[in-house]
């Protein structure tokens, strides 16, 4: 049932307020201070040991994986990798007993993450799994894991999930964090509760952004290409906006780490180009502006997300969607939803069937 939205995927975005919440549910003690995940208690010990750690997932999952790569490296300082599902299982990767696995899928039963896993598994690596299906065969056959509560996910393009799936990670970084002793009090302090804030934050976003996103949508959504650039923690949500873009208006668009454009992207700026920045205030901050200010010398259109109160941006180009500000890791998961509603919009505006995309399936059990 659509809710009274006009589409699954909109309704869909609109559950992450209570979707992030059930998430966290149980799992994030305000009282306490505590973090309790009772999966990553069963193999705390390889994770305390662990080598590295893999992420194997694909598309949106994937994205997840390589966001939880820069959070966890920083606050866990543990080796971590990640892999497409499909390269890894096919090049005959090198993986111990010391190794441990987190394989992340929406479905549970996306096929390649399901072999990866199993080529992992029987060279003696740990898996956990992060599923949202209960009782998939991913879950299954992982050896623990931790469910994200996003609910079933009727749109074909991801949405719920990822937030969902950040949700947990982040949950399982600050755990893992805190074990480790790699971690300040203090920013354990503010990453817990920004973390416990995310879900009224994402509310404020749905409830004070949409005319601007809708207006940003109208004015770009005759575009053939879209470039989106993002730097350190916000890199990976530029990567996801440009394949939400992809999936659902069929408009081709590639995402970058900011910093690559010089090597080449840059040389399709014109005026007909529209580049979304992920600019959240963050240590690059000074670097993204210098980018964005590249391809406004280009003519290009800037797009940016940005922190609620970011006055320079702001001068610098009038498309702007804001986001409240937080720690700059917390932030993507934030920078995320003004994208997702950013390709929802351009979609319907397209006429578009934005829940069920050409060519696409919910979950793809074939390789
Ligand atoms: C993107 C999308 C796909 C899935 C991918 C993995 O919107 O839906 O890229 O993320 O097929 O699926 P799961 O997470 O079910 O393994």
């Amino acid at each position: 049932e659509k809710n009274g939205y006009d589409h699954f995927m909109l309704k869909e975005i609109f559950e992450q307020p209570q979707t992030i919440f059930d998430s966290l549910r149980g799992r994030l003690d305000l009282k306490h201070e505590q973090i309790t995940l009772s999966g990553l208690d069963k193999i705390s010990d390889k994770l305390q040991q662990a080598n590295r750690i893999i992420i194997v997932a694909c598309g949106t999952s994937w994205h997840a994986g390589l966001l939880a790569e820069y959070v966890i490296e920083e606050l866990c300082r543990i080796n971590v990798e990640v892999e497409y599902a499909s390269e890894f299982r096919y090049r005959n990767p090198i993986i111990t007993d010391k190794d441990v696995i987190i394989a992340i899928s929406q479905s549970g039963e996306t096929a390649d993450t399901l072999v990866a896993m199993e080529t992992a598994k029987k060279q003696g690596a740990t898996i956990f799994g992060l599923v949202n299906v209960v009782g998939s065969s991913i879950a299954r056959i992982s050896d623990a894991g931790a469910y994200t509560h996003a609910g079933p996910e009727i749109g074909v393009a991801s949405t719920k999930a990822f937030t969902a799936q950040l949700a947990v990670l982040y949950l399982m970084a600050l755990k893992l964090a805190e074990i480790k002793q790699t971690i300040s009090s203090e920013t354990y302090q503010v990453l817990f509760d920004d973390l416990a804030k995310v879900p009224k934050y994402v509310q404020w976003v749905l409830d004070t952004q949409i005319d601007s996103i809708k207006r940003i949508a109208n004015k770009y959504m005759d575009a053939d290409d879209f470039l989106y650039l993002g730097r350190g923690y916000n890199f990976p949500i530029a990567l996801e906006g440009a394949l939400k873009l992809k999936e659902i208006s069929y408009i081709h668009a590639e995402g970058y780490p900011a910093a690559e454009m010089k090597h080449g992207p840059i040389a399709l700026v014109d005026e007909y180009l529209p580049v979304v920045f992920v600019a959240t205030k963050d240590s690059y901050h000074e670097k993204i502006i210098s980018n964005m200010q590249e391809i406004k010398a280009r003519k290009g259109q800037v797009i940016a997300v940005v922190t609620e109160g970011d006055e320079v941006v702001t001068s610098l180009t009038e498309d702007t969607i804001a986001v409240p500000r937080v720690h700059e890791i917390i932030a993507p998961i934030l920078s995320v939803i003004p994208l997702q509603l950013l390709s929802y919009y351009i979609g319907v505006g397209r006429g578009l069937d934005v829940d069920k995309p050409r060519n696409l399936a919910k979950s793809v059990t074939v390789e």
